[in-house]
């Protein structure tokens, strides 16, 4: 499948929906895009590969769209291999092919493709590339989200190749092209830039400051849709994002409980929280749900209350490992209230303190509860209070 971004400018990526998880460890229910573009000027540059799962399906996309013509330039924005997996197929193809890259990449691609000889030319931020009447200029765009990444626009039609940044989950055969097709833009693109390159907040912020003076007409990413309208919402969420901004008012109440007695006590202070004028609650089981989505609702509101049985002496392991994923992940500028639960020894809220106290800009606010096997209603005045705390 190939689609027309401009005339000269051809989307020809390709979806995975056999894909169990991505990276390994990400749920993707509506499959992925690796996407990948060809623009077809005087001289023919292609701008990245796809997976190597792909690889021959991608090949064909590509080869519909140059239409006989062959490739001059193969720009590597990224080199994870969701995007490079194809580019010894492309090269064997096309032997004269001249893969443009930061100089990190070209160091990644001998990594990657240890004993294979490529035609190559280092660039570095600025500097340009000309096709005809396209000129690209390249863009270093370090630790978004890894550190060879660059960026690239064209000048002429305005194309910001944004590498994975403007990324989302889902293949577009599901969720559309573009994104005018796309009915929750936000929701799986959160989902994704919280895990992908949540804890890159900064180089983030230092790449919206080197493209907004540009201002791309078009954001072409290497996932989800191409965004060609509304980019003041999608760049204004990314400024809030990077900034660790709070997106949605309200108080994500995350529970992991072992016999479903700590998961009681979590409604009770959903409900509670409502009660009092909360104007939303998101509640997720640690046990069951996905942690990527837990990740995301953590960043998403700025308040969080973690209730969690104790185990082993310790914290219950999906409330222990969901707190670590939050400190890899760079979680700041948040409160958090805290519940633990146990039956001879709470032990959670002890290790709950610890793990938080350590985190940067993360303010433990009100008095740990400590439920005994099942909350009762003389535990209701602490929660009322815990809900007092987080919510003022
Ligand atoms: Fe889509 Fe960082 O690779």
């Amino acid at each position: 499948m190939t689609k027309s971004l401009f005339p000269e400018i051809k989307y020809v990526g390709v979806d995975d929906l056999d894909l169990d998880l991505f990276e390994s460890q990400y749920d993707v229910p509506e499959g992925m895009s690796y996407n990948s573009y060809v623009i077809l000027d005087d001289k023919v540059a292609v701008m990245d590969t796809v997976d190597a799962r792909k690889a021959a399906e991608w090949l064909e996309n590509l080869e519909e769209a140059l239409a006989g013509r062959k490739p001059d330039y193969l720009v590597v924005q990224h080199m994870e291999p969701d995007h490079s997996g194809a580019i010894l197929t492309l090269t064997q193809r096309y032997p004269d092919i001249r893969i443009v890259a930061t100089a990190k990449a070209l160091t990644f691609l001998g990594q990657f493709f240890d004993g294979h000889a490529f035609n190559t030319m280092a660039v570095k931020e600025g500097d340009t590339l000309e096709l005809g009447a396209h000129t690209l200029q390249f863009i270093l765009a370090a630790m978004v989200h890894w550190p060879e990444v660059m960026v690239t626009f064209d000048r002429k039609d305005k194309v910001l190749f944004a590498a994975d940044a403007f990324g989302k989950f889902g293949a577009l055969s599901k969720c559309g092209y573009f994104g005018e097709e796309d009915d929750d833009w936000a929701c799986e693109a959160r989902r994704y830039y919280f895990n992908i390159c949540g804890k890159y907040g900064a180089p983030v912020q230092v790449l919206l400051k080197k493209v907004l003076p540009l201002a791309p007409a078009v954001i072409a990413p290497l996932h989800g849709p191409i965004l060609r309208e509304n980019l003041g919402e999608y760049l204004s969420l990314y400024q809030t994002w990077s900034s660790y901004g709070v997106e949605t008012e309200g108080v994500f109440v995350a529970c992991a409980s072992i016999h479903g007695g700590t998961m009681v006590a979590a409604e009770k202070m959903k409900e509670i929280l409502l009660a009092k004028g909360c104007p939303k609650v998101a509640l997720a089981d640690l046990t069951r749900d996905d942690q990527a989505e837990a990740v995301e609702d953590a960043f998403r509101y700025g308040k969080m209350v973690l209730l969690a049985a104790s185990y082993d002496g310790g914290l219950f392991s999906p409330a222990y490992n969901f707190i670590h994923t939050l400190q890899m992940k760079a979680w700041q500028k948040r409160k958090v209230a805290l519940v633990e639960n146990g039956t001879w020894a709470p032990s959670a809220g002890k290790v709950m303190k610890e793990l938080f106290g350590a985190m940067k800009d993360v303010e433990i606010v009100g008095d740990l509860v400590t439920l005994r096997s099942r909350m009762k209603d003389s535990d209701l005045p602490a929660l009322e209070a815990l809900a007092d705390a987080i919510l003022q």
